[in-house]
C-alpha cells in the first residue's frame, strides 16, 4: 500500500452503524455479543467447548478442550471423533435433502443446482472411488480442479476417509505443481482436462503431465474429471475417468470417526524463502472456527444465497467455500469464469440472476470493477444484496464507499475480515448487526480470539494510532498445526520472535481510539498481489532460473487494482539488455516466470542493472529499491555503493 492510502486510511473518521432493519434480524445481537465475550474472558476453555458442543456433531466426545504440552504445537478437542464431511452433508441431508447446497454457473452461462442429497451422494461415489484407488485415511490426494462444484466434492470426498487434501490453484504453473506434489508425496492428483477461462481453456491435465514427468514420483493415479472435452493423453497404468471411477458405485459410503486432530489438508501458501510453506490444518478445530464465523459474520439464515467468489485453490474456498457455509447449511453460489467475461458486468448479472444475498470478494476486485463505472452495476437488479464482504487485503476507503453506495445501495453492511491461511478462519471482522464500521478498518476482534499489537519486545503498544505487530495471544482452534514435514519452520516462523508466547502473524498494524484494527500490510517479504500471497523469494528464484540471469531482487510496489504490483531488478549474463532489446528480454522473462509460478508472478516492471546495490556485508539494499520502484526520493546511504553510475541504472535513466 501506498503512503498515500496509509495516510488517507488513518484519517478516515466516517462511521456507520449497522441499521435497525438488519440489527433487528441479526444471528448475533450486542447482548449476545457481550455475552460471548464475556464467557471467553472469565472461561476460555469452557467457551471454546461449549461452542464445539453446540455446534458440531461428535461421533466421540472429547474430554480434553485444549492441549498445550507440546506448546506451540497446540491441540483441540483432541480425545473427540469427528468426520469433516458427516458434519457438512450427512447431518443436512438428513435435515433438508431437497434443499441447494449449490448453485453453479458455468463460464459460458449454463448454471445447474445441486441439492443436499445430491452433493452427498456424488462426495460418497467418490469417497468408494478413491478407495477404490487404495487411498487411505492419512495419504495426501492434491486437487488441481477449475472452479466447478467437482472441486468441492473432491475435497469433501477427501475429508470422508481421512484422506489429506492438497488444493492446488489451477492458476499455477506445471512447475509449482509439481513442488506441492513432491512435498506432501501425494498418492493422487485429482484434475480435470481443462478449465474454461476468461474464454480460453486451461489444460489441467497436460500440465499435470507435465508436473509428473521425469521423476519418480509418489503419485499412483491421476483422476480425471471431464470439463471441457479436449483431446487429452490418459497413460493407462496410471490415469482414470472421473466419470469412470464412480459410475458404479454405492451412494452410500462410511464417514470415518477420525480423531479431532486429524490433519484435514494442507494448503501451501507464500513465506519469506523460495519454498513455500505447506500450512497443516485441523479437523475438529477447523470445521468449528469456520463455522461458527461463516454463521456469525455473514449472518446466515435460510433463504441466503451466498456468493464467496474466492477459488477454492486459496484459505477462503477452503473455510467460505467447501466447508464453513456447507457445515452452516447454507445455499452457496459456486461461478467458473472469469470476473469480467465476457463482459464487465458479470458478477452483477450473476446476483441479479441468482438473487446473491451475501457477497464475499476482495478488494482488488471491488477496485477492477468500480474502473468500469457506475453504469455497469446500475444495469442490474442488486436489490436482493443484503450484506457484502471482502477479504485479502486493506482495503482503501474509496473502494469502500463504492462498494457501500453503489453495489450496496447504502443498506447492506460491509464486513471487512482479516484472516490468513494459518487461521484458518476470520479473525477480525465486524459483527453485521452490532459493530458500526469504518471504511479500511477491520474493526474488532471476534469472541475467543485473544489480539494484540506488540513492539519489538513483545510489550502491548498501548498508544493508539502506533504501528506494531500483529499478534494472537491466545490459542485458537482453527489455528495451524504446524508446517506440514518442517516443524522447526513453523516454530521459528510465527512463535520464535516472542518466546513461543505469541502467535505472529506477520502482518503490522494499529488500533485506534475505539480500539479498531487498521492492518497496515506484510512485516516481511512477502507481497499481496491481487489478494494473494507471493515470497519476493519466490519470483526471485524463478528468475535466476532463467539461463540468462544472474541475480534479481523483487519489491513490491502500489498498483491501483492489484494492491500490490511487482517490481523486479535483474543482472543478466554478458551485455545489459538496452532500452531497444529490453521488450523482447523483458517479455521473455515475464512468461518465464509465468511459466515456473503462475501468471499472477509476473512481474509488472524489470529494470536491468550490471549489480544489485548491496550493503558491504553483502546484504541487497532492498529499502532502496523499494524507494525506487515507488519513485520516492532516495534518502538511504548509498556510500557503500561501488558504482554511483548504478544509481542511474536503478532510476532508469540510463
Ligand atoms: C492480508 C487470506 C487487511 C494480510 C484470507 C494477511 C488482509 C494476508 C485482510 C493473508 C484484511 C487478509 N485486511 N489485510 N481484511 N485479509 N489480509 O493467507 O496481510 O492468502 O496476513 O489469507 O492477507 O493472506 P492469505
Amino acid at each position: 500500500m501506498s503512503e498515500k492510502t496509509i495516510e488517507s486510511i488513518l484519517n478516515e473518521k466516517r462511521q456507520f452503524p449497522p441499521s435497525e432493519t438488519f440489527s433487528q434480524q441479526a444471528n448475533i445481537t450486542p447482548t449476545e455479543l457481550e455475552a460471548l465475550k464475556k464467557h471467553a474472558e472469565e472461561d476460555y476453555q469452557g467457551y471454546w467447548a461449549k461452542l464445539a458442543q453446540e455446534n458440531l456433531y461428535w461421533f466421540k466426545d472429547f474430554s480434553t478442550v485444549l492441549d498445550d504440552t507440546n506448546a506451540p504445537n497446540y491441540q483441540w478437542f483432541t480425545d473427540g471423533e469427528i468426520n469433516v464431511s458427516y458434519n457438512c452433508l450427512d447431518l443436512n441431508a438428513q435435515k433438508f435433502p431437497n434443499k441447494k447446497a449449490i448453485i453453479f454457473e458455468a463460464e459460458n452461462g449454463e448454471t445447474k443446482t445441486i441439492t443436499y442429497q445430491e452433493l452427498l451422494d456424488e462426495v460418497s461415489k467418490l469417497s468408494n472411488g478413491l478407495l477404490d484407488l487404495g487411498v487411505q485415511a492419512l495419504d495426501r490426494v492434491v486437487i488441481y480442479m477449475p472452479m466447478v462444484p467437482e472441486a468441492v466434492i473432491a475435497m469433501q470426498a477427501c475429508a470422508r476417509i481421512g484422506a489429506v487434501h492438497s488444493v492446488v490453484f489451477g492458476g499455477f504453473s506445471s512447475n509449482a505443481l509439481k513442488d506441492r506434489i513432491e512435498d506432501a508425496a501425494a498418492k493422487v492428483v485429482i484434475t480435470a482436462d481443462g478449465a474454461f477461462r476468461g474464454g480460453k481453456i486451461i489444460p489441467l491435465k497436460d500440465s499435470t503431465d507435465k508436473a509428473l514427468e521425469g521423476w519418480e514420483t509418489p503419485v499412483k493415479n491421476v483422476v480425471v474429471f471431464q470439463r471441457t472435452g479436449e483431446p487429452i493423453n490418459m497413460s493407462n497404468q496410471r490415469d482414470i475417468w472421473w466419470h469412470d471411477l464412480t459410475k458404479d458405485q454405492d451412494r452410500e459410503s462410511k464417514a470415518l470417526a477420525l480423531n479431532s486432530e486429524h490433519p484435514l489438508f494442507i494448503l501451501y501458501t507464500s513465506g519469506s524463502t523460495g519454498k513455500p510453506k505447506g500450512i497443516q490444518h485441523s479437523s475438529g478445530g477447523y470445521l468449528l472456527h469456520a463455522k461458527t464465523t461463516f454463521q456469525w459474520i455473514f449472518d446466515i439464515k435460510d433463504s441466503d444465497v451466498f456468493w464467496c467468489t474466492a477459488d477454492v485453490g486459496w484459505i477462503t474456498g477452503h473455510s467460505y467455500v467447501a466447508y464453513g457455509p456447507l457445515a452452516a447449511g447454507a445455499t452457496i453460489l459456486i461461478y467458473e469464469g472469469a470476473p469480467t467475461y465476457p463482459h464487465p458486468g458479470r458478477f452483477w448479472e450473476i446476483c441479479e440472476r441468482h438473487k446473491v444475498t451475501l457477497f464475499y470478494t476482495a478488494p482488488t476486485a471491488i477496485r477492477a470493477l468500480m474502473k468500469f463505472g457506475d453504469n455497469i452495476p446500475n444495469q442490474y437488479d442488486l436489490s436482493t444484496l443484503r450484506l457484502l464482504g471482502t477479504v485479502g487485503e486493506p482495503i482503501n476507503p474509496e473502494a469502500w464507499m463504492w462498494y457501500h453506495s453503489v453495489i450496496g445501495k447504502e443498506k447492506c453492511p460491509i464486513v471487512d475480515t482479516w484472516w490468513q491461511t494459518e487461521t484458518g478462519a476470520a479473525m477480525i471482522s465486524p459483527l453485521p448487526g452490532v459493530i458500526s464500521t469504518k471504511p479500511g478498518s477491520c474493526t474488532q476482534s471476534l469472541p475467543g480470539i485473544m489480539m494484540d499489537i506488540v513492539d519489538d519486545r513483545g510489550n502491548t503498544v498501548d498508544q493508539p494510532n502506533k504501528g506494531g505487530y500483529l499478534v494472537v495471544t491466545k490459542p485458537w482452534p482453527s489455528m495451524l498445526r504446524t508446517i506440514w514435514g518442517d516443524n522447526d519452520r513453523y516454530i521459528e516462523t510465527y512463535w520464535a520472535k516472542f518466546n513461543n508466547r505469541l502467535y505472529v502473524a506477520g502482518d503490522s498494524a494499529n488500533q485506534d481510539e475505539d480500539e479498531f484494527f487498521w492492518i497496515m500490510g506484510r512485516i516481511d517479504d512477502v507481497l499481496n498481489v491481487s489478494g494473494h500471497r507471493l515470497g519476493t523469494m519466490e519470483v526471485e528464484s524463478a528468475l535466476v532460473s532463467h539461463p540468462n540471469v544472474v541475480e534479481a531482487a523483487v519489491v513490491g510496489k502500489p498498483h491501483d487494482i492489484k494492491g500490490e504490483g511487482i517490481f523486479a531488478f535483474v543482472v543478466t549474463k554478458g551485455e545489459r539488455p538496452t532500452e531497444d532489446k529490453e521488450p523482447k528480454a523483458t517479455k521473455e522473462l515475464r512468461n518465464w516466470v509465468a511459466e515456473q509460478v503462475g501468471p499472477i508472478a509476473k512481474p509488472d516492471d524489470i529494470r536491468y542493472l550490471e549489480n544489485l546495490p548491496k550493503t558491504r556485508s553483502g546484504k541487497i539494499m532492498r529499502r532502496l529499491l523499494r524507494a525506487i520502484a515507488r519513485g520516492e526520493e532516495i534518502t538511504q546511504d548509498i556510500s557503500t555503493l561501488e558504482d554511483e553510475g548504478i544509481i542511474k541504472q536503478l532510476q532508469g535513466t540510463d
